[in-house]
């Protein structure tokens, strides 16, 4: 199958978050299963066109229209010998060359064009893909334009639209259309909601198939308390809209390979593995070097949705415990406040950096024994995975793709694979850890097998691209 890929992040060009990991390894492994020619796009942020790292080659400009202007639309593609899988750049130095992905006044703007010169890209290369896979509100106008504006060059391409993040949508003003898109007053119901110009709900009302990265998530997104607005537009969308569970790349997260430990390890050297990666984990933080204290880590965004509040709330109960508690990460100023003034309070058990290092994240993968996840809402989570393929133990709030991959610990059958709590408390938080630590100091033969377990459990994206590939048949056949 001919397939394209758009969105606004993809490592290792670009990597805000969780998107940016699923934007690299699923057209990977997407282009891994026979037949398949996968054409992935992003922009050329500044940032990827002036660091000298990348082989591109330039294939074309043309200009396209956005309401009443004409703005530039450059292509480059990165030179690789990856004939199944090719990596597209649509380059605008005044959309895209800034310091930043994110975070302009005109976002809107920027990704409306980046959609439309997507489409355009690929009428000009004459890609003709069946399907077209876009992500998130950054590129969630690509349906919408595939039925108006570009019906014409692309009469048999049906789209599919995966939520990763349903917190940001893409809102802009009720003359968003008239200024900035151009299309036919017709459009502007599809594109309304509430009072706004929303582009996650024009994409979910008008993409062949919607989808996000958990089954379980994608139940949750039926009820409101999840859907931040948007359960009834879900709704109606009934069968067409349903969820696969993410999986994490096992090349880039491999505790044999993984250049940013100390010690690399296998399934059967586990423990001592673990064991020299705490160690060196402790002499960098400065923290007291004890190999067998259990040390709980948390690489994460300090937002409030990820569960901070509930870790807050029970911190200074939690390091009354024999234990370290290693936290990395940057976020909402009152939890980088609170956090670091329980680090200088307690510089014996708790180590808080507030910064965002990829090999210092998998430094404490590797070191740490539980790995706390008690986000409120989930869509998958990632880091879980990841936690796992280092041989951690998740403790987490039972939701979305957290409940997927991670069924409760058993001890009579020795199954599951971690600690839950079910409703959103922090003191049920606290109780699951606890149930954790008396497992590892209590039962370490019965711990040693639950992590190794972890370990085994193929989390790749091979099963997951199966069922993406099943979707965009259905998308395809247009049923
Ligand atoms: C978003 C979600 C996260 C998910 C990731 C990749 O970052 O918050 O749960 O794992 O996207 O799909």
């Amino acid at each position: 199958m001919r397939i394209a890929i758009a969105a606004s992040e993809a490592a290792p060009f670009v990597k805000t978050g969780g998107l940016g990991d699923v934007l690299q390894a699923l057209p990977q492994a997407l282009s891994e299963i026979r037949g398949n020619q996968i054409s992935v796009f992003l922009p050329y942020y500044g940032s990827v066109k002036y660091d000298g790292k990348w082989q591109m080659e330039f294939l074309g400009s043309f200009d396209i229209p956005l309401a009443w202007r004409r703005e530039y639309v450059g292509i480059f593609r990165l030179k690789s010998r990856k004939k199944k899988l090719q990596i597209y750049f649509i380059d605008n130095e005044h959309y895209f060359n800034r310091s930043g992905v994110y975070g302009f006044g005109d976002d809107g703007e920027r990704f409306a064009f980046f959609s439309k010169a997507v489409l355009a890209s690929i009428h000009y290369l004459a890609l003709e893909p069946e399907v077209i896979s876009c992500h998130d509100w950054q590129t969630a106008l690509i349906p919408l334009l595939m039925k108006t504006e570009y019906a014409a060059c692309f009469p048999r391409t049906r789209s599919v639209f995966t939520i990763h993040n349903i917190e940001y949508q893409g809102k802009c003003n009720l003359q968003f259309n008239y200024d900035v898109l151009g299309l036919p007053a017709k459009c502007d119901e599809i594109l309304r909601f509430d009072d706004c110009t929303n582009f996650m709900k024009a994409a979910i009302v008008t993409a062949d198939r919607v989808s996000t990265v958990s089954t379980t998530y994608a139940q949750e997104l039926r009820y409101a308390y999840y859907a931040h607005g948007l359960d009834g537009v879900l709704l109606s969308r009934g069968s067409a809209f349903t969820g696969i569970t993410n999986g994490i790349d096992l090349h880039v997260f491999d505790p044999e390979t993984c250049s940013a430990l100390a010690q690399t390890y296998t399934v059967q050297t586990l423990r001592a593995g673990k064991a020299a990666n705490k160690l060196a984990l402790q002499k960098r933080l400065g923290l007291p070097e004890a190999p067998d204290v259990p040390m709980l880590a948390m690489v994460t965004r300090l937002a409030g949705h990820k569960g901070i509040d509930l870790l807050c709330y029970i911190a200074e109960r939690l390091v009354q415990r024999e234990l370290q508690l290693v936290i990395i990460g940057t976020g909402e100023e009152k939890y980088e406040w609170y956090l670091s003034s329980l680090n200088e309070r307690f510089p014996d058990r708790v180590s808080v950096n507030l910064l965002f290092d990829p090999k210092l994240a998998n430094l404490v993968y590797a070191a740490a024994d539980l790995y706390l996840m008690p986000s409120q809402s989930e869509p998958c989570g990632l880091s879980q995975l990841i936690a796992m393929r280092f041989g951690g133990v998740p403790v987490v709030h039972a939701t979305g793709g957290l409940k997927d991959t991670v069924p409760a610990y058993q001890e009579a059958e020795q199954t599951g694979r971690g600690f839950t709590f079910q409703s959103y408390n922090a003191d049920d938080f606290l109780a699951a850890i606890d149930r954790a630590l008396e497992l590892y100091s209590g039962k370490p033969e019965k711990w040693l097998r639950l992590a190794q377990n972890n370990m085994r459990l193929d989390s790749g994206w091979k099963i997951p691209a199966q069922k993406y590939m099943e979707l965009f048949s259905l998308a395809s056949k247009g049923n």
